[in-house]
């Protein structure tokens, strides 16, 4: 197949784990006969260093035209200052807006050879396997007004939500609950906020077109202490884009690191986005350190997700698999007996696996 993919390395961190995702998808295009064209541009701080702008028009026109995209992360200390509307997450919310990627899907799965490298006991660990379905492009993160008033000394956000913004996702979550172990936990606020009743009302009334899935509703504070004392009890869980910002990276302690979690933002249909979940990483940008697997996962999730190219997903988490078996990691990760390793080298360890390896033992995607 001939597939024309974007890549938007980002700021710190960014374009070493780009590099290490771009090295595994010429891989998988040399073995299975693939033609991969990859074409750079500049998102967040970059393209505020580069063009003035955090997501200028050249590369919202690449990426619509792109079978898929990827993208590494935005932000850093040196445009922190700047105001709300010219930061380097901008530029990030921006091209989720213009794609339409409403939803973002987040699966938190440990490898079997990382679950002592949670700080959780393995006995809570072992056997969880979590999608969390958060809404991209609404709520506290889009609803206006979003601005400081100065004649109140005041400032305010804004929890907008349509009410078919609300069954998109919702709709979403269930059929992948389908796909599934059909149980959806969605997660809000609703003994304190109008818009998580809502959120409530409507997936009640959806569950009623999807008999066949088991619903349940959390409030956001409870869902966050139970995501780690008992994560077993999860299957698919829906939620609001603030809550599901910040419930995912508390997931990533379920699978030892940050930086081991991959994430899909997609539509109904058209071109998806794949970007780890983590952020640049200014503490450890430029030491050739960072953990890749978050990034590589994502092109994998690409592959089978837009591409439709399953084989080869399995066989770059199968190479993922048995590099953490044979016990490679990152620093960020802690493994008991194993060998700590950079950015490139821990790739090529994965390269080297694809060569050898056989997908059909892979457990990894099951
Ligand atoms: P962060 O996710 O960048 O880092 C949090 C911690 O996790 C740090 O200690 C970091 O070293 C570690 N970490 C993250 N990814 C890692 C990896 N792949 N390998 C090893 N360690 C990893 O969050 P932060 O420090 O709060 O934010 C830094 C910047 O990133 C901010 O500007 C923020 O806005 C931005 N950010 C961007 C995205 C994105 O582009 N998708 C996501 C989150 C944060
Ligand atoms: C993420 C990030 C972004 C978000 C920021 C950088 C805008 O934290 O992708 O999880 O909050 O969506
Ligand atoms: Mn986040």
């Amino acid at each position: 197949m001939n597939k024309q993919i974007v890549i938007l390395p980002g700021d710190g961190i960014g374009k070493e784990i780009m590099d290490a995702a771009v090295r595994v998808l010429q891989a998988i295009a040399e073995n299975f006969n693939h033609q991969f064209t990859f074409s750079e541009h500049l998102i967040g701080g970059a393209a505020i260093d580069g063009e003035q702008s955090p997501l200028p028009e050249t590369t919202i026109h690449a990426c619509k035209k792109a079978d898929a995209v990827l993208l590494g992360a935005v932000g850093g200390e040196k445009w922190d200052a700047l105001p709300g509307e010219k930061r380097p997450e901008k530029g990030l919310l921006g091209i989720r807006k213009e794609l339409g990627l409403f939803a973002n899907l987040r699966p938190i799965k440990a490898f079997t050879p990382l679950l002592h490298a949670s700080p959780l006991k393995e006995e809570i660990v072992e056997g969880s396997n979590i999608l969390i379905i958060r809404e991209l492009t609404g709520g506290l993160y889009f609803g206006e007004p979003k601005k400081r008033i100065p004649e109140e000394n005041a400032v305010v956000d804004t929890l907008y939500y349509t009410q078919t913004e609300i069954e998109r996702i919702v709709d979403k979550a269930f059929q992948t609950a389908r796909t599934r172990k059909k149980r959806v936990t969605s997660v809000d606020k609703a003994n304190v906020l109008e818009s998580s009743r809502v959120w409530r009302e409507v997936v009640e009334e959806k569950s009623k077109q999807y008999p066949d899935i088991a619903v349940d509703h959390l409030l956001v504070d409870a869902a966050a202490m139970k995501l780690i004392t008992n994560p077993k009890q999860f299957d698919v869980i829906v939620t609001e884009n603030m809550f599901g910002d910040i419930l995912s990276d508390e997931a990533s302690v379920l699978t030892g690191s940050l930086g081991m979690l991959p994430s899909a933002s997609v539509r109904t249909d058209g071109v998806g986005l794949y970007e780890p979940v983590h952020g640049s990483a200014p503490d450890i940008a430029g030491k050739g350190i960072a953990n890749p697997l978050g990034m590589i996962l994502s092109a994998s999730s690409m592959l089978r997700q837009s591409f439709g190219m399953e084989q080869e997903a399995d066989e770059i988490e199968y190479a993922v698999q048995m590099t953490l078996e044979q016990g490679y990691h990152t620093p960020d990760l802690s493994i008991k007996n194993g060998t700590v390793v950079g950015t490139k080298e821990m790739t090529d360890i994965i390269l080297g696996n694809l060569a050898t390896n056989d997908a059909s033992q892979c457990i990894c995607n099951s």
